[in-house]
């Protein structure tokens, strides 16, 4: 039995026609149920459901041998070196493409606010890529911890900058954000726990194969 890792939404739609390469169909409708396993049409695949945070974990402790998983989960996980852990990454997918972006009110002056030395307030759900980010900057930054709605801190005063995912822009436009600095480009991963890799070689060999064969351009 092979178990894939997924999250529902983007990285869950974008990852359907890869896996149709490999001959596999999901045979269950994450939006029509509550299940976390997933039949496919193929007996020895199944496919679980966790938050996109959760996927790197789950496939680390070996509870899903392989998995999908953004770059900024993956980094935040497991720092920006990647490949330890007992997790070895083996292909970009080039899905669920965005960007990681730093983000201001229009009438905050970003420019001084990031010169050598100086301070900064950042709310952020991705604190290791906003530390490195500035860090490497040499601007001191206070992190402000998010689990969500990020674009609210800059407005009601609790910090200065932003950093989060950027895809439309549209998120940023309604709250009269503006984008300032890209951080890095951001697309899913394909995420392959190392023991597995070993046991069931054949098979997951395969898939990459066939993963890889149809990774969009
Ligand atoms: C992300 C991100 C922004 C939004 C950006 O949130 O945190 O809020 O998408 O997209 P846009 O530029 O197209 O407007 P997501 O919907 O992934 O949910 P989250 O807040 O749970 O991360």
């Amino acid at each position: 039995m092979i178990t894939l890792a997924l999250s529902k939404g983007r990285i869950f739609e974008e990852t359907l026609p890869l896996l149709a390469a490999a001959g596999i169909e999901v045979t269950e409708d994450p939006e029509k149920s509550r299940k976390l396993i997933l039949s496919t049409n193929r007996p020895d695949v199944r496919v679980v459901l966790v938050r996109a945070t959760d996927v790197p974990t789950y496939v680390q402790h070996g509870g899903a041998d392989i998995g999908v998983a953004g770059k900024d989960t993956l980094i935040e996980h497991s720092g920006s070196n990647g490949d330890h852990d007992g997790l070895y990454q083996p292909l970009d997918l080039n899905i669920a493409k965005c960007r990681m972006s730093v983000a201001v009110r229009a009438d905050f002056d970003y420019a001084t606010a990031v010169k050598q030395g100086s301070r900064i307030r950042v709310a952020t759900k991705y604190t290791t890529i906003a530390s490195e980010h500035f860090a490497n900057k040499g601007v001191h930054v206070d992190l402000i911890k998010l689990y969500g709605s990020m674009e609210l801190a800059p407005l009601i005063g609790v910090a200065d900058a932003i950093v989060d995912l950027v895809s439309t822009g549209n998120t940023l436009k309604a709250n009269h954000l503006v984008e300032v600095e890209e951080i890095m480009q951001i697309s899913s991963r394909l995420v392959v726990n190392q023991a597995s890799l070993k046991l069931k070689r054949e098979a997951i060999r395969q898939l990459i194969q066939a993963f890889e064969s149809a990774i969009p351009a």
